[in-house]
Order: structure tokens, then C-alpha cells, then sequence
């Protein structure tokens, strides 16, 4: 079914797309890498779209790789990704591994000319997605982040009202979460969350994506500051032998100044002893928004007494089955879209582009500087090509 969402991001530059373009009739051949997010999402999305097959999925486990492979009737369970991208017969890969790993695997991706959807962030720091962003408009593949969260009714439906002027013209946004996710060190283990090295920590896991979330709904982001800190500085080990130190955050906060001249403060604690949740306030000349959780949205006009609930129009609620995971339903939608630039070269999409994830880890390097300089980062000049850059 073809997303009815109006867009004005195009999409990367999509000029040599039809040399590496699949035959039309055939399934896109596609192989996941990684089987955390990678088994619990990417492969159901996948196998529920028509247009695409998945060939071949890729743990450093043998064990595990054959386990999935075994439950989702994929023929090939390899554990060293490069056998993988060196196969004629796949045409797209799915990177769902630690994000440290992202960069050496898209870039073996790309060099051998697949399509890729690498998951957020989309690398360890700027120097390594420049490389990825250069390298994806050479290849002429399509390559996206699985910034799913736009594809979220509610959070499409904040997108139009912003674009169809419902806020004026917006001024002041916040982003507030609190969750006990990492609050109990003995209950989620060690792992590469945890380690900074491995490109850890709340900044770039969640960080990512209310960063893409506010640039795409407010535009370019012009100055930052901000910090970030570890509370939960021990874990317990996934065999519960000891606990290891932990080096990656788990509570952030940064400010954002926009082009436009809208600021933004962004805070979040991974560490709460409850869920309080999230909320996302917007407010503009002449109205204001509220997104509570994924699930409500309120807004009110100048004048109104109170905020009321505004509804979601229907047609921005794709029929799809429900799944275990709820981050399955966006994900097809987004894999719809790659598929859909993958096919037809372009068209009407709104899915992040490898550019948006490098402006994004601009933004989080920003964070980081600034808590380590106490300043405001200037990430206003584009200081390196980004041709399709939004
Ligand atoms: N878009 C979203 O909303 C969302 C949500 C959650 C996670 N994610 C992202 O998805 C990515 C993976 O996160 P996760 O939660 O799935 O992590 P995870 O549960 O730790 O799974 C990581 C997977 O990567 C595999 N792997 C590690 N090193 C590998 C290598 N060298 N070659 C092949 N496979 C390797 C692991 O295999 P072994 O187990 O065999 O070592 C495991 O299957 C991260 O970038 C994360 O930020 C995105």
C-alpha cells in the first residue's frame, strides 16, 4: 500500500540508481546483519513485504545465525558479513549490529554496490559517516537510516500540522524523557550499550533519534550545547561473575538553536527509579503541539481556553498487522520506501538518507564536545560536500 504522506525531503542522489536497480519482478535478494533488533524486526518487516526476500542473516554466533535462519526459513546463516556482501546474489543488506560496526560494514556494503539500511546512529563520530555518505553517492545505491519513528502516525501527523502552519511560526520545543531502562544495575547486563568504545550510551542510541525527530520537524540545527553523564557506573556481567565499569552514558541534556532561530532543550534519564515516560512539546506563534508518549497528540490555537486531543487521520494509518515488536509496522513502512527508491530510482519518500544521519551525528559529536569544552558548538557551516543534504 503506498504511504500517502506528502514529503519535501528529497531523497540522496539517486542518479546512477538504475545500474544497481533489481530486476523489477524479482524480490529485492536482501541479507540482515545482526539478530537482536535484527530478529525481532527487520526480518518479520521484511518477510512481510512482497518485494523483498530475505536470503541470508548474519551473527558472529554460528549458533545463533543457524537458530534464526532455522525459525524464519532463511537459507543462509553465515557468521562473517563480508561473505555476504561479497555474494553476487544478494542485492541489499540490512545493518543491525553494534553501532561501532556500522562503518566497516557499510562501507564493504557500498564498495560492492548493494543497497544498505544501516540502524541508528549511523556510526561512531562525523569522520566515519562522511565516509559513508560520500562513498553511498558514488555507489549509486540507495542507502537509508531506520529513523522509523517518522513513519509513527502520530509523529507524521506533527510533520504535516508544522508544515501546514498549525504552530505559525515555531519558536520554543522540549523533549523530556524519563525511564528506568538502565536504573537497576543487575537487571539489563553488560554489553555494548554500556561501553563507550562500542559507541555506547543513551546519547546515541536514543539521542539519534529525537535529534533526526526535531530536525526533520523544525529544519537545520545551527548551534548546540549540552552534556552527558553516567549514573549506573557498574554492571552486572551477562554470566553475573562480576560487574564491569561502565563508560557510555545513561542520562543526557543539550540545547538546540535552529536556523530558523527556534530553540530546543532535549533531556533525558535512562536511569529514573520509574517510567514517567515522554513528552514532546512544540510551540509556535500561533499554536502549540503535544505528543505524549507515541500515543496522544494535543493542540491548541492563540486564543484557545484549553489544548484539546486532535485526531489522526486515517489515511495516515497504514493497515498492517500487529506484531510482538511495535517498532515493526514504521520499519515496514521506511523498507517500503527504500524498496520504493531502490525500484523506481525516487518518488514520494520521506525516509532518512545516510545524510540525515550524518547531520544528526554532527549534532551528537556537538553534545559531547560541548560538555567537554562547556560551550556552545557551531554546527551551522556545512563544512564538508553533502550534495544531498537537506
Ligand atoms: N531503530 C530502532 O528503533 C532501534 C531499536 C533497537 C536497536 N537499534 C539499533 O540496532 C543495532 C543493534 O542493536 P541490538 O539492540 O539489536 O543489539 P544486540 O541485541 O546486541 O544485537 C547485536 C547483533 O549484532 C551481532 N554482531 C555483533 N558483532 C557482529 C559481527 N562482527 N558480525 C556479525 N554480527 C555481529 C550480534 O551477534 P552475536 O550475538 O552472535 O554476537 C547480534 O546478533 C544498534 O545500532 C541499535 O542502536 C535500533
Amino acid at each position: 500500500m503506498v504511504i500517502p504522506y506528502r514529503t519535501r525531503h528529497p531523497l540522496p542522489t539517486q542518479a546512477d540508481v538504475s545500474k544497481v536497480t533489481a530486476p523489477p519482478t524479482k524480490p529485492l535478494r536482501v541479507a540482515v546483519i545482526g539478530t537482536g533488533f535484527g530478529a525481532a524486526v527487520h526480518i518479520p518487516a521484511l518477510q512481510f513485504i512482497e518485494e523483498t526476500e530475505v536470503v541470508a542473516v548474519c551473527s558472529r554466533r554460528a549458533e545463533r545465525a543457524k537458530a534464526v535462519a532455522a525459525r524464519h526459513g532463511i537459507p543462509t546463516a553465515a557468521t562473517d558479513f563480508r561473505d555476504l556482501v561479497r555474494d553476487p546474489d544478494i542485492d541489499a543488506v540490512v545493518i543491525a549490529t553494534p553501532p561501532y560496526l556500522h562503518h566497516q560494514m557499510a562501507i564493504a556494503a557500498l564498495e560492492a554496490r548493494k543497497h544498505v539500511l544501516c540502524e541508528k546512529p549511523m556510526a561512531r563520530n562525523l569522520a566515519e559517516t562522511r565516509d559513508m555518505v560520500k562513498l553511498a553517492e558514488t555507489a549509486g545505491v540507495v542507502a537509508m537510516i531506520n529513523h522509523e519513528f517518522r513513519y509513527l502516525p502520530i509523529r507524521a501527523r506533527v510533520k504535516e500540522l508544522i508544515d501546514e502552519g498549525y504552530l505559525g511560526v515555531p519558536q520554543s520545543a522540549s523533549l523530556i524523557v524519563y525511564r528506568s531502562s538502565l536504573a537497576d544495575p543487575n537487571e539489563r547486563p553488560f554489553g555494548w550499550l554500556m561501553e563507550h568504545d562500542k559507541a555506547g550510551g543513551m546519547l546515541l542510541a536514543s539521542g539519534s533519534h529525537h535529534i533526526d525527530a526535531l530536525r526533520w520537524w523544525l529544519g537545520e540545527i545551527h548551534a548546540v550545547a549540552g552534556t552527558t553523564a553516567t549514573m549506573v557506573k557498574k554492571r552486572r556481567l551477562a554470566d553475573s561473575s562480576g560487574m564491569a565499569t561502565v563508560d557510555a552514558d545513561d542520562n543526557f541534556a543539550f540545547l538546540l538553536r535552529f536556523a530558523s532561530g527556534a530553540i530546543a532543550t532535549v533531556h533525558v534519564c535512562a536511569t529514573a527509579p520509574t517510567d514517567a515516560g515522554e513528552q514532546i512539546t512544540l510551540s509556535g506563534t500561533e499554536g502549540m503541539l503535544i505528543v505524549e508518549g507515541d500515543g496522544v497528540l494535543y493542540g491548541g490555537r492563540r486564543r484557545d481556553v484549553d489544548l484539546r486531543e486532535l485526531p489522526i487521520p486515517e489515511r495516515l494509518e497504514v493497515e498492517l498487522p500487529e506484531f510482538p515488536h511495535f517498532l515493526t509496522r514504521p520499519t515496514i513502512q521506511l523498507l517500503r520506501d527504500w524498496v520504493r527508491a531502490i525500484r523506481e530510482g525516487a518518488g514520494a519518500t520521506f525516509a532518512p538518507s545516510f545524510a540525515d544521519g550524518a547531520k544528526v551525528q554532527e549534532v551528537i559529536d556537538a553534545v559531547v564536545r560541548s560538555g567537554a569544552q562547556g560551550r556552545w558548538i557551531d554546527t551551522s557551516g556545512s563544512r564538508w560536500p553533502l550534495s544531498s543534504a537537506v
